[in-house]
Order: C-alpha cells, then structure tokens, then sequence
C-alpha cells in the first residue's frame, strides 16, 4: 500500500468485505441446514472463521489498536459509537460461543440443538449486517477525520505488529482458504475481498 492510501480504517473496512462476503454465503448456509443439506464440517468451518477472522482478528484490532488510539483523540469510550461496538462485540462473541456449543450437541445427537443453532446463526447475521453498516461510516468515519500525523503511523505501526504473531499468521490464513472455498461455492463477489495486511 502506498503512503498516500494509508488511512486509520483501511484494512478493517477490507475486513469488513471479507465478513459481509461470508455472511452472505452463511444465510444459504443455514437454509441447507434446515433440510440437512449442509456437512458438520462445512458449519464448522463458517464457526471457525467467524470466531478467527471475525473476532479474534478483526475485532481484537478494533479494540486494541483503533478504539483506544480514537480514545487519546478525544472521543470517548462510553456513550457513544464507541461503546456501542464493544457491547455488539460482546453479544457476536456470545452467539458464535452459543453456536460453537449447540452445533457440537447437534454433531453429539442432540436433535433439538440443530434448530437453536439455525436461528443464532440468523441472529449472527442481522447482528454483523448491522455493526459493519454503523461501524463504517460512522465511527470509521469519525476515525478517517481525526487520525492523523504521528497517531496514524502508530496505529499502522500497531496494526502490523498485531499481524506478525504465529497465532495471528496461521489464523489469517486458514481463515481466508475458508473465505476463498465459499465465496466461490456460494458465488457471492465483493469488492476488495483482498487479503488484508
Ligand atoms: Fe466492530
Ligand atoms: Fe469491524
């Protein structure tokens, strides 16, 4: 990336395409769910990614790198955007959680928990759907506007160093195999579906 594109939000608004892409290719998902015509596997996998990428990559950059660094900006942590975020975060967090729990009862013969799965996935879905469309152009926004100079390259500074652990690396890439795989499955296309750095 050249200097001149280098701004707070864009690899996470990247991240977000990658996101939204699989979102969309999990309501199919769910559909084939109710008539069993979708692998365990296959669900695990969208858990996976949404547990991996979504939060412990994304998320956890949010609120360790961008969110903190809007705090010393001035913006405040609570009574905002940017608490509102972190509570959606907190609720994403417990539903993958509640999913993760119900699919293995599912994979165990429980034969309610497939139905309790299908609609936290539905929940899942209205939930990301609805974060990423006020995450981007509002608190994203209000990052673009007030991010700049020497917090800018901290920030990408921290980005980077955030990127570089084994756990981070490893998860990133099993993740976007699993992105890559469905998105072509399920033909959904976004623009900039592009590995973040
Ligand atoms: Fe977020
Ligand atoms: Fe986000």
């Amino acid at each position: 990336m050249s200097a001149s594109e280098i701004t707070p939000t864009k690899c996470l608004r990247d991240e977000h395409e990658i996101i939204l892409g699989m979102i969309d290719c999990f309501e199919p998902a769910l559909t084939q769910a109710e008539s069993g015509e979708i692998s365990n596997e296959d669900l695990l996998s969208f858990l996976d990614f949404f547990r991996g990428f979504a939060d412990m990559c994304h998320h956890c950059k949010e609120e360790d790198q961008l969110f903190p660094t809007l705090e010393k900006q001035g913006i405040p942590r609570n009574g905002g955007p940017i608490g509102v975020m972190l509570q959606e975060h907190s609720v994403a967090r417990r539903l993958t959680q509640s999913m993760s729990e119900k699919l293995d009862a599912h994979i165990a013969g429980d034969a309610t928990a497939m139905e309790y799965f299908i609609d936290q996935g539905r929940q899942y879905i209205d939930l990301m759907r609805g974060h990423i469309g006020k995450e981007n152009p509002i608190l994203f926004g209000m990052a673009d506007q007030v991010v700049h100079g020497e917090a800018l390259d901290s920030l990408t500074k921290a980005y980077e160093e955030a990127a570089s652990g084994d756990d981070y690396c490893e998860t990133m890439k099993r993740c976007m195999a699993t992105a890559d795989r469905f998105l072509e499955i399920y033909n959904v296309q976004r623009a900039d579906c592009q590995p973040p750095n």
